[in-house]
């Protein structure tokens, strides 16, 4: 393909300058950057401020035809619905829904030069995958509750066989291809519900628990998800692949980030059948717009995610080279106490070490 179109969202508070970093960074690490074709569209808090629409319908139909979305972040704080929602996350919800993007994939790794808030893990010994149901349970409720008589509150969760088989089977084929740093060296696919105390998730559990039969060469692991949140602090280094319904994938996720570095670290990836969503997995810290102190590495990791996932998907070996060539280089880069952001202790610039992250990705492999 001559050149995959990418929808830009640049977003509220930090997402524009975090934005910016990972564009420079893809443009980097292509031997060609006209090989992604970038249209920029409005959308979140300050687009609703400005026009009285967070997500207007033709970012949408840009997002929905563009090969792949790329978001810098959303939202900012008293920027609100009349019901107490917040604006800015319009976007990222309706993508969701809209586009059924089902499948939320968050990588959790330790990269070199990150000391883990779990002290005694190395790099290289924290890399697992949380695959988050993105459509069903408590989130499909949104806007749909009920509040009755100013008395009683309720939203309806719901698990579908369907939804689960989908997200399962890309649990177990993510768990067949991905290297992985699990201690004993086995594929293992971790289904992480509540399934003693609640229909739903026990659902959730036997849906998976068939699913499983079709993959006998991948281990097939339980974990309530209480008992998850100890486990991934206790040892991170068993898990490989995580598969979870969509509010405990919420939950976990941000626990997971915790542990390699916090959310300044972690990309994420909503994929559907024809669409891909990424960014980082951080909000739009309004507390630190506009300074140029962000982290820029999750939103620069996000860009590798996009390419591995537009290469794989149209079978183009340029776009998967500069994926591995981003995470490379951000691995590299972090190892310099100097490239150290704030959120990890260190005083870089946003700009100083996205110029460090494309100098690397320029290095001849
Ligand atoms: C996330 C975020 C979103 C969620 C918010 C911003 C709607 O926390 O992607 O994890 O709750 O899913
Ligand atoms: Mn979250």
């Amino acid at each position: 393909k001559a050149a995959y179109e990418i929808a830009v969202v640049r977003g509220d508070g930090i997402g524009p300058e975090v934005c910016e970093a990972g564009l420079q960074a893809l443009a980097a690490a292509l031997p060609d950057p006209a090989k992604l074709s970038l249209k920029e569209y409005p959308a979140g808090a300050g687009c609703y401020q400005e026009t009285g629409v967070a997500f207007p319908e033709t970012t949408f139909e840009a997002c929905r035809d563009a090969d792949a979305i790329f978001h810098g972040a959303a939202g900012i704080p008293g920027v609100t619905y009349r019901d107490g929602t917040e604006a800015g996350l319009d976007f990222g919800l309706q993508l969701r829904f809209r586009l059924d993007l089902y499948a939320n994939i968050r990588p959790i790794k330790l990269h070199p030069g990150i000391v883990s808030a779990l002290r005694h893990f190395e790099p290289g010994s924290i890399d697992y995958v949380i695959l988050r149901e993105n459509t069903e349970g408590f989130y499909a409720a949104r806007g749909g509750g009920n509040v009755v008589r100013g008395e009683i509150a309720s939203d309806t969760s719901i698990i579908t066989r369907a939804g689960t088989e989908r997200i399962v089977r890309q649990a177990f084929e993510l768990a067949r291809t991905r290297n992985g740093a699990p201690r004993d060296g086995k594929k293992r696919v971790t289904v992480c519900d509540k399934a003693n105390v609640l229909r739903s998730y026990a659902f959730f559990r036997k849906v998976a628990t068939e699913v499983a039969e079709n993959y006998p060469d991948v281990e097939l692991d339980f974990a309530l998800v209480d008992a998850m949140t100890v486990h991934l602090v206790k040892r991170p280094d068993f898990y490989d692949v995580i598969v979870t319904e969509n509010m405990f994938g919420d939950i976990i996720s941000d626990l997971g980030a915790a542990t390699v570095g916090g959310m300044g670290m972690s990309p994420t990836a909503e994929i559907g059948a024809q669409n891909g969503f990424f960014q980082a997995a951080h909000g739009s810290a309004p507390d630190i717009a506009g300074q140029g102190i962000a982290n820029p590495l999750g939103t620069i990791l996000a860009g590798a995610m996009m390419l591995e996932w537009l290469g794989k998907r149209h079978r183009d070996n340029v776009l998967m080279d500069a994926a591995a060539r981003i995470d490379r280089a951000v691995g590299k880069v972090i190892e310099d106490p100097a490239m150290l952001p704030g959120d990890l202790g260190g005083r870089a610039t946003s700009a100083a070490i996205t110029e460090a992250v494309c100098r690397e990705c320029r290095q001849p492999a």
